[in-house]
């Protein structure tokens, strides 16, 4: 018997990228479980995500807001397992509205695990980022690494990682907390990095790259990605932190090539922009507590990428919608403006 199997569990920000992932992996790994799928829908969610499980009868999906109490008390009636992803997600963004970043991932927490607590739940992993530590500019952020948050985005996740933290230590709540690095594949919105350039590409318009393009991110495939999540939910210590790393450093412009040889396009699309304020150097974590726990990744970077590409070719619906979410325009023309060129 595993701690999962058999259970009814709750997947927060699941029409997002990594959350219908991981409600497929769930769905998949466990023949006898119920995932409820609870998501706003905003910008960043689609019902498109959730296609290939739309139709199991094991899965149900609801519209809901994790900051309103209400919403989320009517799906924890009998859940067993919270997996809580909803956040807002894009640093970017938080730099021009950082209040609804404080709503949702702060405020949306607190009530996720206030309702968790009500319920008295069996686990609750809540996921946070590698972006909490800050710039690492040399070495690898351990788990006991100070939390120095550089945007509100960071921020935000950084208060709601401690508070989950907090509900462990004061109210014995089952907490797990991971913290992964950056995550890449097929489904993400394509404002983010990697999505937003192969969209570029396909379409041989310009890669605006920040700065000198030597910001270094460590880059995970989603579905890596989600077996760490599940692998921790089934193994971990409960109150424990678990970074979640790929020992795949990459600077933004090395990304960029792989990139375009990917799509047999000239480098010359790269164009330099001027950088984003307080944009963190360099994430590099620690993860040998994970790794005690058996997991590995198994997808190196450029079979993930070539796959990554390939979905993206597969689905030119997906690419336009940036443009096609009113708010998500607004925002990128009056900030971007020659980024959407
Ligand atoms: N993508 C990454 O590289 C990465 C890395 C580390 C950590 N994370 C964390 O993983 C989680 C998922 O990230 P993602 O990349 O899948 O994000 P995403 O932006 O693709 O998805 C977020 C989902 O949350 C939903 N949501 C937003 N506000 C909500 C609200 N108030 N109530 C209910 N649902 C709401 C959205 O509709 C969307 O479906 C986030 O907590 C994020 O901070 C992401």
């Amino acid at each position: 018997m595993t701690r999962l199997n058999g259970k009814r569990i709750l997947v927060t920000g699941g029409a997002g990228f990594i959350g219908s992932h991981l409600v497929e992996l769930l769905l998949r790994t466990y023949p006898d479980v119920e995932v409820i799928t609870l998501d706003k829908l905003t910008y960043a969610g689609t019902l498109d995500n959730l296609t290939a499980v739309m139709d199991d009868p094991r899965h149900r999906f609801v519209q809901g807001d994790v900051t309103r109490r209400a919403d989320v008390e009517a799906v924890l009636e009998g859940v067993q397992w919270v997996f809580h992803l909803a956040a807002e997600t894009h640093v970017d963004r938080s730099l021009y509205d950082p209040g609804r970043f404080l709503e949702t991932d702060v405020w949306g927490t607190f009530e996720v695990l206030e309702a968790a607590r009500r319920h008295g739940v069996e686990g609750f992993v809540h996921v946070s980022t590698d972006e909490v530590y800050g710039s690492v500019d040399e070495g690898w952020a351990h788990e006991a690494a100070p939390l120095e948050p550089s945007s509100p985005y960071s921020a935000s996740k950084a208060a709601a990682d401690r508070l989950a933290h907090a509900y462990a230590v004061t109210f014995g709540l089952p907490v797990l907390i991971v913290r992964p690095c950056n995550a890449y594949g097929p489904r993400q919105f394509p404002e983010k990095l990697i999505p937003f350039f192969i969209v570029r590409a396909l379409r041989d318009q310009p890669l605006p790259l920040y700065g000198d393009g030597q910001n270094v991110r460590d880059w995970l495939y989603v579905e890596d990605l989600c077996q760490a999540i599940r692998v921790v939910a089934e193994r971990g210590q409960f109150g424990t932190v678990y970074n979640v790393g790929a020992r795949n450093l990459l600077p933004n412009i090395e990304v960029a090539r792989r990139i375009l040889a990917v799509l047999g396009k000239p480098e010359s699309l790269i164009q330099r922009v001027p950088d984003r304020p307080g944009h963190d150097r360099r994430y590099a974590m620690d993860w040998d507590r994970l790794r005690r726990l058996g997991w590995w990744p198994t997808t190196d970077f450029d079979q993930g990428l070539r796959k990554t590409v390939e979905w993206y070719r597969a689905h030119p619906e997906r690419w336009h919608a940036l443009e096609s979410d009113e708010a998500s325009r607004h925002f990128y023309e009056q900030h971007y403006g020659p980024r959407l060129g």
